[in-house]
């Protein structure tokens, strides 16, 4: 049985835990964690059977792969911590815009490293995560096992690093610009009488079960599938047509453009 150890069991630590310990079921990996918040410890113990360590060092001896899960400022301090201790491990950072050269440094190049890049719609098993191999150090049957590992808990892409920017402007980013869409029509929702209950719920489900219809139709492209909700003539095409009138599809592409341009300017 392999060992998956965390150091920082926060959002995205605790997401990629419970995702590697339901791969667990079938025996292959054991959970492991350190993080100064006893309460995020005792949460994912309780769902998903982590075992907690005593401190970062001990998370580090114990692992196969060591997963760096915590904000990006705190990174160089745990790597230098636990560089002594990466001889014949794997290690895997998701710490936002700090490179894998960085990531090899600071660990002193004890052991592979992999720079991964998840979204927040990973904490209920349906994230997107990029996952970036370069480092020449990686064998052929390690990007084998992170692939594996993570095409199992996510939907997941093999990018250079230099792509990094591009998914997190898009994928990265993009929960908060789908939230942001969800509250504009939770609001329409309340002009129009609902009460805030009943609009939360009815959106959310019109979201879903939009990206389901797609998803049951990938041969179909979305202009399609909108067309068939305009009827000639009707109310539907009248709200697209405001849309456009107002630039929505341009405001979208600007968004996550400026996001990319930051991106792009906090990785440098
Ligand atoms: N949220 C996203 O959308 C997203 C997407 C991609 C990547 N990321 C990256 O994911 C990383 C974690 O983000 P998050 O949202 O999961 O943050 P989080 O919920 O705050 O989790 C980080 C955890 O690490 C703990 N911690 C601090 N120092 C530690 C140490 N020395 N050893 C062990 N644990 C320690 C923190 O405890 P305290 O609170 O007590 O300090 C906290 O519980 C960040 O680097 C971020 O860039 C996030």
């Amino acid at each position: 049985m392999l060992t998956f150890g965390s150091i920082g069991c926060g959002n995205m630590g605790g997401a990629i835990l419970e995702g590697v310990a339901k791969l667990g079921t079938s025996g292959t990996w054991r959970v492991i964690g350190f993080d100064p918040n006893q309460a995020a410890v005792k949460g994912l113990r309780e769902r998903c059977g982590l075992t907690p360590c005593a401190d970062e060092i001990e998370t580090a001896r114990l692992a196969d792969v060591v997963l760096i899960a915590v904000k990006p400022e705190h990174v160089r301090a745990v790597l230098e911590k636990i560089a002594p201790h990466l001889t014949g491990k794997l290690l895997i950072s998701l710490a936002a815009g700090v490179a894998l050269e960085r990531i090899k440094t600071y660990s002193a190049d004890a052991c592979p490293a992999v720079v991964i890049m998840p979204n927040t719609p990973a904490m209920v098993g349906e994230g997107c995560c990029a996952l970036c191999l370069d480092d020449p150090a990686l064998n052929e049957g390690q990007k084998k096992l992170v692939l594996e590992l993570f095409s199992a808990m996510s939907t997941a892409v093999v990018l250079r690093e230099s792509q990094i920017p591009e998914f997190s402007a898009l994928i990265g980013s993009g929960p908060a610009f789908i939230f942001h869409l969800l509250e504009s029509f939770v609001e329409a929702g309340l002009r129009l009488g609902f009460s805030y209950a009943d609009a939360k719920q009815l959106v959310e489900k019109l979201i879903l079960g939009s990206v389901r219809l797609a998803q049951g139709n990938p041969g179909i492209p979305h202009a399609k599938l909108r067309m068939n909700v305009c009827s000639p003539g009707g109310s539907s095409i009248m709200g697209v047509n405001e849309l456009d009138r107002l630039g929505v599809r341009g405001a979208i592409i600007d968004a996550v453009l400026a996001t990319h341009r930051r991106a792009l300017e906090m990785s440098s």
